[in-house]
């Protein structure tokens, strides 16, 4: 299982990779993976840090600087000779820019934004429980839950949904709900749907989904987290916003939602014929509610 990877570019490779309890390769995998200008920054480090010097000690000699930064005479002096901070290689990115380790709102990658909620409001560094565990498609990259659950099984450590309801109340520090979003009567009509399962009619979507947040949010301990998965989707030309549905739902339940992530999937979604009436959805959200009390 990969562990996420938060890296320093101040540390070395081997540095990051204790800091991180994951092994140097696994490191060295991140740096390439994020295409990050590692022997950049380093470049732009030493530069920071001798024009630092610089400018605190005016006249300061090169030896001096040497010795302070622990580098050889040459290096020193021809990094104090530098005018122009060393720039970023092309195709790379550096990570000394301003916000690369910032959580953000809107990611093309799930395993990012679970990730980022885990950094944000996980005390555990993992999940505790999911309730839609299906096939574990969001922890490829991620810790896997403490407890699996799904209405239909599907592999020997998921256990049954019901088995959910038996924890004891306010028992978890987080739990994790991603129902199939849309409503499909014929459910053969899309790739989704026969994958994943779905619903056979709008009020049966909102429904499920209000049970499924009110079983967790009973097993949530005071300021547990909720995490959603949802996706709003037009039926009978006519938009079904279940983003604002949740809200609702989570108002009643005591939830407060404390935040929400866009998943950005470029790819098309749902099938839909005939002529264009809405945007086509290319996102969804992950919705994050706070247990209150
Ligand atoms: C979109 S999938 C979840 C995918 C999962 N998050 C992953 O990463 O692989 C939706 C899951 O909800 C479950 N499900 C479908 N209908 C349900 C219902 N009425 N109540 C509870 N769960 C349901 C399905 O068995 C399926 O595993």
């Amino acid at each position: 299982m990969k562990k996420s990877i938060k890296y320093n570019p101040q540390m070395t490779v081997e540095e990051n990779a204790a800091e991180n309890e994951v092994s140097i390769s696994a490191v060295r995998n991140y740096l390439q993976r994020n295409q990050i200008d590692q022997s950049g920054d380093r470049q732009r480090l030493l530069f920071d840090e001798i024009h630092k010097l610089m400018a605190d000690h005016p006249g300061v000699s090169i030896y001096w600087l040497a010795k302070k930064l622990k580098v050889d005479y040459k290096t020193a002096k021809r990094y104090a000779a530098m005018e122009e901070r060393p720039e970023v290689r092309k195709g790379k990115q550096s990570a000394l820019k301003p916000g690369f380790n910032i959580v953000k709102s809107v990611y093309y990658r799930e395993k990012e934004i679970l990730e980022g909620i885990m950094a944000l409001y996980l005390k555990k560094g993992r999940f505790d429980a999911d309730m839609t565990y299906s096939r574990g498609g969001f922890y490829r990259y991620i810790p896997q839950p403490r407890l699996k659950y799904d209405i239909e099984p599907k592999g020997d450590d998921v256990r049954q949904l019901e088995e959910f309801d038996e924890l004891a109340d306010g028992s978890l520090e987080s739990v994790v709900i991603d129902l199939p979003f849309f409503v499909a009567p014929e459910p053969g009509e899309f790739y989704y749907a026969e994958r994943y399962g779905t619903f056979h009619s709008v009020d049966e979507l909102l429904k499920t989904h209000a049970d499924m947040m009110r079983r967790a949010t009973r097993k949530l301990m005071a300021h547990g987290l909720l995490v959603m998965k949802t996706q709003s989707f037009v039926y009978g030309n006519r938009q079904i916003w279940t983003n604002y549905h949740l809200y609702e739902y989570a108002r009643e339940l005591n939830l407060e939602m404390v935040d929400e992530f866009v998943s950005v999937n470029p790819r098309r979604m749902l099938r839909i014929s005939g002529k264009q009436q809405h945007a086509r959805r290319f996102h969804a959200y992950f919705l994050c509610f706070m247990k209150e009390k």
